[in-house]
Formats: C-alpha cells, sequence, structure tokens
C-alpha cells in the first residue's frame, strides 16, 4: 500500500506532487509528505509532511511555496512505525543528501539499521524506509544510479522506490519489486507513479515498469536499465484508455455512491463488449488459450477481500455450467498451503487493482507449480494482468473508494460470460441455454436501474437501524457469498461488527444470537434453496428477529415475514448476485454515514494491499 510519486520537468512541482497524491490516497491516509528540488541549482530540500490525511499537509501548503521543478510525494499506509509526521515519508539519508519514498517492506531493515548505526548513522524515525535512504547515501559518491543499484542488492523484500538527490537535482530515479511503478511520458516533463490514475490529469502515455528495472528521468530522457547488470532496456510507450473524469466524484457526496450508481453503465458496457452476435468473446483470449482452459481438469480460484467472494459466486457459476471441480481460495492461504496443482489445471486470479501482494505470490506459485493462469483484473497493465498467462479485463474503470462495488459487479459478470463461453466450448451449454442465458444477462443493466430506485427506501431503513453494533446475513447458495459481501461492506464503513453465514448453518450456532434486538438480513431471491431460506427466515421470524430481506419481487412470503423487503426483479439464479449485492451496499453507505464515518477512507483500510 502506500502512493507513491515522483515528477520531473517544467511544471511547478508542489501542485503537481499534491494532485497526484489526491489521486493516490485510497492507498492509504495515515500521512502525507513531499520533498521538491530546485532543478537548476543544487540546494537543500523543500520537504513537507503531516501526519493524516492528505488535506493536513495541504493546509500547511497554502503560501510562499517555491518554485520548484522536481519532487517527490508520498502517502501512507503504517507498516513500520506509527502514523506520525517523524515517521511520514519523504525520508532522508544521514547527511541529507537522498530524498526517497517508498511503497513496500525492506524486510532485512533491522540488520541494515544495526550495521549503519555502527558506521555512525542515526535514525529519527521507526521506518525500514529511512534505512533504505541511508544505506543509498552511504553508497552515494556522486552517482546516484549506482547508489540504489548497490543499496538495492542489500534489500530483501518487496518495494518501490522513488528517489532524488540534492547534488544531482536534474535526474530523478524509481526502481521496483514486487511493487507497482508506472511511468508517465509527456514533452518535456516525466512522473512516475504507483498506479496511472495520478498521471491521467497529465498524459496517457505509460510506461508500465517491471520488477528490477530502474528507471532514471530527466525533463526530457527517459532511460531504463537492468537493476542487477546495468543493461539498458528498450520498452514500449502505451496509451491507456481510461479518462480523467472517471476518477473525479461527478456531483456525488462520495465516490463510493458514485460508484454504486454506475454499476448499470459498467454492465452495459461490459455485455456491449463481450456478446457479440449472441456469442461472446475476449478480445485477449486468443482460440489456443480458449482451448486449454476450456480442457482444464480442475479449476482453482484465488483472490481476497471482495474479490475473494466473487470468485465464490463464480465456483458455483464454473460447477453449474461448466462441470469442472473448482475450489476456491483466499490468497494468503492458497500461497502457503503447497496447493496440489497439476499440470491442465487452471488458476483463476480475481483482482481489482492487479497488485495484491498475496494474489501476486498466488500467481507466481501457481505459474511454477506447471498451472495455467488466468487473471480476471481492472487496472489495465497491472502487474497480475502482466504477468498472468492470460488475462481478461473486467473494465470498471478506476474504482476510488476503497470499499469496492462496481469492480465487484464487473468481476460478476465478467466471470458469468467467461463461464457460459467455457461451457459452449466444452459443449455444457447448449445454443437453446445460451439463448436463455444471453436474454437475462442483457436486462441485467435496466434491473439494477430499478433496484438503485429503491434507494430513498434504503436510505429510511438505515435510519431506523444505524445504532445497531451487531448485523447477521444470512444467504444459501450463490447468494451465500452476497451474504459475507454485504457484511464486509457494512464492517469496513460502518465499524459496526457484521457476521456473514451459509443460512444453513444457522441452526449450528447463529441462531443463538436471535432475539428482539438482533437484526438479521436475509438473502431470499427465487432459487434452488429459495423454500430452504423461508424455512430459515421462519425461524428468525419465530423468534422475533428483526428481518431485512433481499428477495425477487411480489414475493408475499417474504413480505408476511420481514419488517422491511428490498426487491430485485427477476432474473437466473447465477444472475442473482448481481442485483442482490446493490440493496446491501445502499445500506452500508447510508448507516455510515449516519454514523459520520469516512466513507472512502475508512480507517486502517487500503485500496490496494501490497505487503502480506
Ligand atoms: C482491499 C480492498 C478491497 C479489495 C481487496 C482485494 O482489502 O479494500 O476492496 O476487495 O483489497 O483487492 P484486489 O485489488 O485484489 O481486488
Amino acid at each position: 500500500m502506500c502512493g507513491i510519486i515522483g515528477y520531473i520537468g517544467r511544471r511547478d512541482a508542489i501542485p503537481v506532487l499534491i494532485k497526484g497524491l489526491e489521486h493516490l490516497e485510497y492507498r492509504g491516509y495515515d500521512s502525507a509528505g513531499i520533498a521538491c528540488l530546485n532543478s537548476s541549482t543544487s540546494s537543500n530540500f523543500f520537504i513537507a509532511k503531516e501526519k493524516g490525511k492528505l488535506s493536513e499537509l495541504k493546509s500547511q501548503l497554502t503560501k510562499n511555496l517555491p518554485h520548484m521543478h522536481v519532487g517527490i510525494g508520498h502517502t501512507r499506509w503504517a507498516t513500520h512505525g506509527e502514523p506520525s509526521k517523524l515517521n511520514a515519508h519523504p525520508h532522508l539519508g544521514e547527511k541529507g543528501r537522498i530524498a526517497l519514498v517508498h511503497n513496500g517492506i525492506v524486510e532485512n531493515y533491522a540488520e541494515l539499521k544495526d550495521e549503519l548505526k555502527r558506521k555512525g548513522h542515526h535514525f529519527k524515525s521507526k521506518t525500514d524506509t529511512e534505512v533504505a535512504a541511508h544505506l543509498i547515501e552511504y553508497y552515494y559518491h556522486g552517482d546516484l544510479r549506482e547508489a540504489i543499484r548497490k543499496a538495492v542488492r542489500r534489500m530483501r523484500g518487496f518495494f518501490a522506490f522513488v528517489v532524488i538527490s540534492r547534488d544531482e537535482p536534474n535526474r530523478l530515479f524509481a526502481c521496483k519489486r514486487s511493487n507497482p511503478l508506472v511511468i508517465g511520458v509527456s514533452a518535456h516533463e516525466h512522473f512516475v507513479a504507483s498506479d496511472i490514475s495520478a498521471l491521467l490529469p497529465y498524459t496517457k502515455k505509460v510506461i508500465y515498469l517491471e520488477d528490477d528495472e530502474l528507471v532514471e528521468l530527466q525533463e526530457n530522457t527517459v532511460t531504463i536499465t537492468q537493476l542487477g547488470n546495468g543493461r539498458r532496456i528498450q520498452k514500449k510507450v502505451s496509451e491507456v484508455n481510461w479518462n480523467v473524469d472517471q476518477a473525479q466524484k461527478g456531483g456525488f457526496k462520495h465516490f463510493m455512491l458514485k460508484e454504486i450508481h454506475e454499476q448499470p453503465r459498467v454492465l452495459a458496457e461490459t455485455l456491449k463488449k463481450r456478446i457479440v452476435d449472441h456469442d461472446i468473446e475476449f478480445d485477449t483470449l486468443d482460440s489456443k488459450i480458449e482451448r486449454s482452459l476450456a480442457n482444464a481438469k480442475k479449476v482453482f480460484i484465488v483472490s481476497c477481500g471482495t474479490a475473494y467472494h466473487a470468485g465464490m459466486v463464480a465456483r458455483y457459476m464454473f460447477e453449474e455450467y461448466v462441470r469442472i471441480p473448482t475450489e476456491v481460495h483466499v490468497s494468503s492461504e492458497f500461497r502457503y498451503a503447497d496447493p496440489i496443482i497439476d499440470k491442465g489445471d487452471i488458476v483463476v486470479l480475481i483482482t481489482q487493482s492487479g497488485e495484491t501482494a498475496d494474489t501476486l505470490a498466488a500467481l507466481r506459485e501457481a505459474k511454477q507449480k506447471g498451472a495455467l493462469t488466468l487473471a480476471i483484473v481492472n487496472v489495465v497493465g497491472s502487474t497480475i494482468a502482466r504477468e498472468a498467462d492470460a488475462v481478461i479485463y473486467t473494465h470498471a474503470g478506476p474504482e476510488i473508494g476503497v470499499a469496492s462495488t462496481k469492480a465487484y459487479l464487473a468481476q460478476l459478470v465478467t466471470v458469468a460470460l467467461f463461464v457460459i463461453k467455457l461451457g459452449l466450448l466444452r459443449k455444457k451449454i447448449s445454443r437453446s441455454v445460451l439463448s436463455k442465458l444471453i436474454d437475462a444477462v442483457e436486462k441485467l443493466p435496466y434491473q439494477l436501474s430499478e433496484v438503485l430506485k429503491q434507494e430513498p427506501d434504503i436510505r429510511r431503513a438505515a435510519r431506523k437501524f444505524f445504532r445497531k453494533k451487531n448485523f447477521l446475513y444470512l444467504g444459501r447458495g450463490y447468494n451465500f457469498p452476497t451474504a459475507l459481501e454485504g457484511a464486509l461492506k457494512l464492517k469496513e464503513i460502518t465499524y459496526a461488527h457484521a457476521h456473514g453465514y451459509a443460512a444453513g448453518e444457522m441452526k449450528h450456532g447463529p441462531i443463538a444470537l436471535i432475539d428482539s434486538e438482533q437484526l438479521v438480513v436475509c438473502l431470499a431471491p427465487h432459487s434452488k434453496t429459495y423454500e430452504k431460506m423461508i424455512s430459515n427466515i421462519e425461524e428468525i421470524h419465530a423468534r422475533r428477529g428483526i428481518i431485512i430481506s433481499i428477495a425477487t419481487s411480489k414475493d408475499q412470503t417474504v413480505s408476511r415475514l420481514s419488517r422491511l423487503v428490498f426487491w430485485i426483479p427477476k432474473t437466473l439464479e447465477l444472475f442473482s448476485p448481481i442485483l442482490t449485492v446493490v440493496p446491501l451496499q445502499l445500506f452500508a453507505y447510508y448507516v455510515a454515514i449516519l454514523n459520520s464515518r469516512d466513507v472512502d477512507q475508512p480507517r486502517n483500510l487500503a485500496k490496494s494491499v501490497t505487503v502480506e
């Protein structure tokens, strides 16, 4: 996590860095800081840092700002050392000749710190990053490139660094191992940042840096070399098709609310792109890969957080429509479990950012074991997208709210379409079933707009229950993951305790919680397990629990048993999670607002978890 940025060019660096950090703040917001230089003279760094959100730093940077042309910036998600001004980046070397920002962890920092202390270095902070700054400065004898190479050779762990030296003010360096860095290319200026959203206000021309590459940026040149052997590398400049408006709030109070409302459009655009002449197309898969995927003996789906819930839904889809045995794992468990993967198995990684450290490690583990890897990713050009054998993009556009909404929906619909494609290739789906599936999926954008019209009712429900501290979410089958996702949304942004459970398991424990105070959210759309779900709702009703249900329109039975119901239009069971989750997103949003929570930047969380 942490967002890092660097700029060199003719503009005023400070506003460029601040604007870039605004776009990176979703990666962490424990503190923020910048260090800048005037490129024409050798002088001391201009440094500003503040604990807390970027707004704290901005309020410090109001008047008499110096004109600088080179700078680095950081927004922090604390790993080593508490959130404080002292621990805020940028960090300097012993003599203040080097300034550095860092995303990642230097795992052997303690031993390097001891070594440097023995050599007379003094440390001000508790961070591993300060050790990196000192180590680079220790090796610095007038050539920053060489110093970085020597220092990085001594470090273990994973990192992305942006480094400047007051003695070479017309050069800016960046390098990475595991954590992402993208270079922004423009006339007479260059940028580097943790992700492209920070570059979009200035350029759409980017170069993705790979692991163990070192870039030197000057006003007019970009030079990339191998960190290890110093060999020059030629890399292609890519054009990104996101635009800067997509990363703005567009009149909504929060990114999360905007992103919830964008979902019908995301669905419509995904369908338009993928459904061609009543068939399904994935532009990034060639027919050979498609055949290999369809011939898989087993599927492993690996992901984290909300993407894990999309993976759980995907498992039901794979088993029902492709008839391939499918396992779903959280990445942090999968990678250490020594999974039994055979050649011919496929490992599907689902990830919004394409940078989640555990999912990336799981991908590498799967590749090493000989599996064919497929990444379902939102961020184009991200590390996981580049390293997987095949990639399908979800094209939800930039998602800024820390709690994932539209990216989840895009994952669900993309996986559904992919499953249909494989089902066809494996001849498990007939043309007539295909027709039914396509008819149903094409209705989803409109149906989702209908669901969103209940927003005022959902806001009213939130007003009734926002003081509650315990919520139980129950679902079965395809909507068991929806129960988990609804509970996750609520706890992420409201900090109330919310527990998702398989409704059939209720009698093995959670039923003990039910009394007239306990609020239970029940996912009860039409499905194979509908009647079983009704029995569960009856059991809660009999114990006077407060029931809020999500059900298929006009369901009188659910209506009779529930305090409140949010409706979804009729759809096929596999698509129902695409509709049922939306009232739960809105409910979490309004409960959070009524509790005065910071919805887009909930405490302790970060959007992109690039540490283990
Ligand atoms: C963090 C985010 C979640 C996200 C998860 C996985 O926890 O806050 O919203 O679902 O990481 O991220 P990924 O980018 O791999 O989907």
